[in-house]
């Protein structure tokens, strides 16, 4: 593994093995001193071109458990204000002595682009609605972590699937270890026929659903989707008040889903709008789980990409 670009590029191998890996970092976590010295004198390049929470401050706390430092970079208080080019950028901040970059960016293909110029190991932190396989890889592990298995069981995933970059990289990343994916939301929020095709790895392992309860009817994991308006160039819904009232998750869901199913969510929340407040008091709800894992799993994607350089 070179680069961590997008799910497709992982074999099933390889994200057995990144599993397996963060799996075993995990522990570190709770020692009194979480830290251990095998990425010292490393330097990651952190560069955010669109807000994050979640990603870029698991990255920074990944690495820094492992002793690595790290050079924070957003677009504000930077000479990309004074019109210096991304990859003019990225080669100073190598000539800084960097030794891996993260990069989050609006435009999707940012991070491949980058690969293609940079010999140095890339991590794509979410690029526009294209990918996010971070996101995607603590999600396998937290389900994993949750219900002792990735295979034969049915993902609903619900909201803004067209614009969602976690939508796109769990949807392959489930289908790849043996389960099968339902998504639903408003028609004007789901996959064309034609990405339909694309997500697809197996007959029968991809479904659109244009009915709510079709989707979590028996489901086994239930991931809601923030509505991705910043993306959606032109005003798609009329409220989110509406779209709470015919796709927002709420308790009386609950019922259609299996006894005991994972509800998950990548954040942001916007609490009121895909999911009731009640919700946050179910008891197989797994959100900041999922944050506390992707601290794990960010080690163990440093660590796959940084050993033996
Ligand atoms: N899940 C996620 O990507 O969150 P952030 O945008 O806060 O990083």
């Amino acid at each position: 593994m070179k680069n961590l670009l997008d799910v497709e590029s992982l074999s099933k191998e390889e994200i057995e093995d990144l599993l397996l890996l963060a799996e075993n970092l995990k522990e570190i976590l709770s020692r009194p001193i979480p830290k251990v010295p095998t990425l010292r004198g490393k330097l990651i390049a952190l560069l955010f071109y669109e807000p994050s929470t979640r990603t870029r401050f698991s990255f920074e706390r990944a690495a820094k458990i492992l002793s690595a430092d790290t050079l924070t970079f957003t677009a504000k208080g930077t000479s990309i204000e004074k019109g210096e080019s991304l990859l003019d950028t990225v080669k100073n901040l190598e000539a800084l002595g960097t030794n891996l970059f993260v990069i989050r960016h609006p435009l999707c293909g940012v991070p491949h682009f980058l690969a293609k110029y940079i010999n140095l190991p890339i991590i794509n932190a979410g690029d526009g609605t294209h990918a996010h396989p971070t996101q995607a890889l603590l999600d396998l592990m937290t389900v994993k972590e949750k219900l002792g298995t990735l295979s034969d069981l049915k993902v609903a995933i619900i909201g803004d699937i067209k614009h969602s970059r976690v939508a796109h990289s769990d949807i392959l990343a489930f289908q790849k270890m043996g389960s099968v994916v339902y998504v639903s939301g408003p028609g004007f929020l789901l996959p064309e026929p034609k990405e339909e095709e694309y997500f697809r790895l197996k007959p029968h392992s991809f479904k659109v659903c244009y009915n709510l309860k079709t989707a979590l009817e028996n489901a086994d994991i239930v991931i809601a989707l923030r509505i991705q308006k910043e993306r959606h160039g032109k005003a798609l819904l009329p409220s989110f008040q509406e779209y709470h009232e015919f796709f927002g998750l709420k308790p009386q869901h609950l019922g259609w889903i299996k006894e005991g199913a994972l509800l998950m969510h990548p954040g942001p929340i916007n609490w009121g709008v895909e999911l009731d407040p009640e919700l946050e008091k179910y008891p197989f709800q797994v959100i900041l789980d999922q944050v506390e894992n992707g601290v794990a799993m960010r080690m163990a994607i440093l660590l796959r990409l940084l050993s033996g350089d």
